[in-house]
């Protein structure tokens, strides 16, 4: 029944995005415990606190929100999953990821996954709304910013993981991040190395058409199937997961092409383990796995590290080393 009824799980996540209620709890970092009542007073004063109430109860057995029981009255604040949920001072949160996941022509797609299974030649988004995604997104401005949103809300925490955990843009004086979107990996990177002279931010026409100015930072617009700009190393974050295993090798393939000898190419994906379990982390893996499969390329996929090995072998690469230092993303290194 649990598995039967798990679509109220992600639309009532979405509900409570769209209702802004992360934010009207945290309140500038107070994180009172608030009833649906009071909740409701601050983020919608003509709507029903029972129904909120329904919605926060049931969040609140997945760890979104803390339920304090006082006098039969129910009160709610935010857990540590809750506050990924809260705009920070750049108007960034993991909010954006969770409504451009439940976009009308996403949720289209849904209902055909089976479709995947029968002609893979074809994606359920295809199927629903007649081209590929980010073609779809591309003439929709509204979409294209979500998009952009949804990507930064989700990259900055990683990144400042990786600023962190690894330290693998010593030498480098030229950067392209390869699929850039709106150039906040950039942005940081070239941040904590000043000696990074320059970063080039490499994505579709349109998607680099919308990104702000940044210090030091070119945007290029091209397609990376076609050819990537030179560069001493190369950074590609969430972007060989949404492609077959013919399309990662071209992208590295053309990759390799940019690089000098001894070159890198860094690459930031969510890697499955080998062993199937049921951990949270390996849930969210697995389920990522078949939104890919669903929405962007039917024969695109989360991967191991070996057959990212074999992929960086099929295209050149002879070293690549993973580094672990993220709950969803790890980082892999190519070498020239
Ligand atoms: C999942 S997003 C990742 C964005 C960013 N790297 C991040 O992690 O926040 C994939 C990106 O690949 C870009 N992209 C898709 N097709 C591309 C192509 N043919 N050439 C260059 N970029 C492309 C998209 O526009 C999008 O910004």
């Amino acid at each position: 029944m649990e598995l039967a009824n798990m679509i109220s799980v992600p639309m009532s996540l979405n509900a409570i995005v769209r209702l802004n209620v992360p934010d009207a709890i945290w309140e500038g970092g107070s994180n009172t415990p608030l009833s649906a009542a009071q909740i409701v007073a601050r983020v919608q004063p003509s709507g029903d606190p029972e129904n909120l109430q329904r919605i926060l109860r049931m969040l609140t057995s997945y760890g979104v929100f803390q339920e304090h029981l006082t006098h039969s009255e129910r009160k709610y604040s935010l857990t540590e999953i809750g506050k990924t949920l809260v705009t920070d001072a750049d108007g960034l949160s993991y909010g954006p990821y969770v409504l451009q996941h439940h976009q009308d022509a996403l949720m289209g797609a849904w209902p055909l996954v089976h479709e995947a299974v029968v002609d893979p030649t074809c994606e359920p988004f295809v199927k629903a709304n007649g081209e590929p995604a980010y073609g779809y997104y591309g003439k929709r401005p509204e979409m294209n910013g979500l998009m952009q949103k949804a990507m930064s809300g989700v990259s900055v925490p990683f990144v400042t993981a990786l600023l962190d955990g690894y330290d693998g843009f010593g030498g480098v004086q030229r950067l392209v991040d390869v699929g850039g979107s709106a150039g906040d990996c950039l942005r940081m990177i070239l941040r904590k190395h000043p000696h990074v002279r320059e970063g080039i931010n490499f994505d579709l026409p349109e998607v680099v058409a919308k990104a702000p100015q940044i210090p030091r930072v070119t945007h290029v617009g091209g397609n990376m199937f076609e050819s990537i700009p030179a560069a001493d190393a190369i950074f590609m974050k969430w972007i060989l997961t949404t492609w077959t295993d013919d399309e990662v090798k071209l992208i590295m393939e053309n990759c390799y092409k940019a690089l000098p000898v001894g070159g890198k190419m860094i690459v930031c994906e969510p890697v499955l383990p080998e062993k199937t379990d049921e951990s949270h982390r390996t849930r969210a893996l697995l389920e990522g796995d078949i939104f890919v499969m669903t929405i962007y390329r039917a024969k695109g996929k989360h991967r191991t590290e070996e057959e990212y090995r074999q992929l960086g072998h099929s295209a050149g690469f002879p070293h690549i080393q993973a580094f672990y230092i993220d709950y969803v993303f790890t980082i892999l290194e190519f070498r020239k």
